[in-house]
């Protein structure tokens, strides 16, 4: 972790206890980060999650790729370095999100492992769970929803993950959604089930 540029800052912590969050809310915190290519599904995954945890009265928030690179991450392109400031950012709102007491989903490509595992050490244990949005390559191209793939394929976007960038999948995800198996509710199924399983959302 690099040192704040700053030097004479002071932490101030907050009174509230473990614990008064929890009781306010009915639910544990946790940063569900789910990483995979561009299509495989993680925005509208992340959509239909966080509806689902809304309509049950648990409160969750969606930082989505597109949308932070709109604002927060404005400056930021596609580079390696870029890439990895993106993440260390978001990583970084996560944290505050889930010091809040929420459930913040966070939907980025985010193909480098290492970003990633430094986000889940910035995490108290628990509380990062990384979910894979696993569908092939030739599955995402052949959806192309925004219809990227084929201008990477064209060449006239450089640095496409999975065409001419890398994607390092996680070696050791908390949970595996295969898109390309199973339908979207089947897939919201399977992360609601974990929260439960964890003790993060009250079983319903
Ligand atoms: S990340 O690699 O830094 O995590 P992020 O999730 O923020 O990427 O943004 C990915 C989205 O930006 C893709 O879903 C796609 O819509 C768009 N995009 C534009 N250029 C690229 C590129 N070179 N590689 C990947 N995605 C790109």
């Amino acid at each position: 972790m690099s040192e704040p540029k700053s030097k004479n800052i002071v932490w101030s912590e907050s009174k509230v206890e473990a614990g008064q969050r929890e009781q306010l809310q009915g639910n544990k915190p946790a940063t569900l980060w789910f990483t995979g290519l561009s299509g495989s599904g993680k925005s509208t995954l992340a959509v239909a999650t966080e509806l689902a945890l809304i309509e049950r009265g648990i409160n969750a928030f969606i930082l989505d790729g597109d949308n932070v690179r709109h604002g927060l991450n404005s400056n930021l392109g596609f580079s390696p370095e870029d890439r990895t400031e993106n993440i260390r950012r978001i990583g970084e709102v996560c944290k505050l999100f889930c010091d809040s007491g929420m459930i913040v989903f966070s939907a980025f490509i985010s193909p480098y492992r290492a970003d990633r595992d430094l986000v889940r050490e910035k995490h108290p244990q628990g509380q990062f769970i990384e979910v894979l949005i696993d569908a092939p390559l030739e599955v995402c191209e052949s959806r192309d929803v925004k219809g990227l793939y084929e201008k990477a394929r064209a060449g006239e976007i450089p640095e496409f993950t999975g065409i001419s960038a890398p994607y390092e999948a996680p070696n050791n995800p908390e949970i595996t959604v295969n898109t390309a198996q199973h339908g979207l509710d089947e897939c919201v199924k399977q992360v609601i089930d974990f929260l439960e399983l964890k003790g993060i959302i009250p079983s319903a």
